[in-house]
């Protein structure tokens, strides 16, 4: 299908990210395999996929650092071309360790950067002001803490002033107090400065919160793509019955053609379609069970990502 010319295209609806058919293959069955990425301009993309899922591989494909096998990527509308990075020009990545040099001071480092970009000195005072570190910009990184690093490194991959920002794993390693302040660092480029983010994680609850929109990979394959209330809405919460006897209950629900899972000895938890509560309610009285509580619970992200690429998940 044609797209329309970039200039005509409202801003919201532009994508930062576009992939087709993107594939890698390595030895075995490992790589990425048929990527079809969707990331509009203005999100907080949170890329989540177990460890091994190919999230690495991804980025280093859409950062022109892999060749990919077949299809292709397109950065805000236009063509990535391996041996062309002009796409990437407003983009800026932190994949994985952002590599400082630890006896020069984070303003330094910067400097370092800004003189090989040719870039205006003032963006060194942005990018430090943006990732909270204007007060220990003097500091020699040495003494930084992990988190700081990390901060360091995204104020880096900030300073050529870039509309997409593409972070691996970036709270890895990083103490709670540090997991939080970059989450606020996060929210705080794409609401204030308007920056797409784009960032992968293994662990959903990390991006739980900050996420406009999540893709799920697994093996290489996305088995998801939409915001979170997506998420939520194709897989349904379950029904959860709180009872006097799991088993006799559990009985009941296979005699009405469900699947009961017990989650303890007094919960049941049931993937029935919401219309059937009422029924099932009715019978479960009828039959003379004591039914302490009955209702929906929202199920948790975190439980519907490990359905999805937990053991068992994708076989
Ligand atoms: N250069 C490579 N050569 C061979 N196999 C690789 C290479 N890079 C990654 N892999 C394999 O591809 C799979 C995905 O790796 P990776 O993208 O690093 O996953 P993730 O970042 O999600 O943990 C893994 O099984 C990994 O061993
Ligand atoms: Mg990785």
């Amino acid at each position: 299908m044609a797209r329309p010319p970039l200039a005509a295209m409202p801003e919201q609806e532009m994508l930062a990210i576009e992939t087709r058919a993107l594939s890698r293959r390595f030895e075995g069955r490992h790589g990425v395999h048929g990527l079809a990425l969707e990331v509009p301009s203005g999100s907080v993309y949170g890329f989540l996929g177990p460890n091994g899922a190919g999230k690495t591989t991804t980025i280093r494909l859409l950062l022109a650092l892999l060749r990919p096998d077949e299809g292709e990527v397109r950065i805000f509308g236009q063509r990535l071309a391996w041996n062309d990075r002009r796409a990437l020009r407003d983009v800026g990545s932190m994949v994985e360790t952002p590599s400082l040099y630890p006896h020069l001071s984070a303003r330094e480092n910067l400097e370092v950067t800004r003189r090989l970009l040719d870039g205006a000195r003032a963006h060194i005072d942005e990018a430090l002001a943006i990732v909270g570190l204007s007060a220990e910009a003097d500091r020699r990184v040495r003494d930084y803490s992990l988190g700081m690093r990390q901060r360091l490194g995204i104020a880096l991959a900030l300073l050529h002033q870039p509309r997409l920002l593409v972070l691996d794993e970036p709270t890895n390693g990083l103490d709670p107090a540090g997991i939080v302040e970059l989450r606020t660092l996060v929210q705080r480029m794409a609401s204030e400065f308007g920056i797409t983010v784009f960032l992968s994680s293994h662990l959903l609850s990390e991006v739980e919160q900050i996420a406009t929109h999540v893709g799920v990979l697994h093996q290489g394959r996305l088995l998801f793509q939409g915001t979170p209330q997506a998420l939520r809405a194709q897989y349904g919460d379950p029904l959860t019955i709180r009872c006097g006897d799991v088993r006799a209950v559990c009985a009941s629900l296979v005699g009405l053609g469900e699947v009961p899972l017990a989650l303890d000895a007094h919960t049941v938890s049931v993937n029935a379609p919401r219309r059937a509560d009422h029924e099932i309610n009715r019978r479960l009285v009828e039959q003379g069970h004591a039914i302490h509580a009955f209702g929906r619970s929202p199920r948790s992200l975190e439980t519907l990502f490990f359905e999805l690429t937990g053991p068992g998940a994708g076989a």
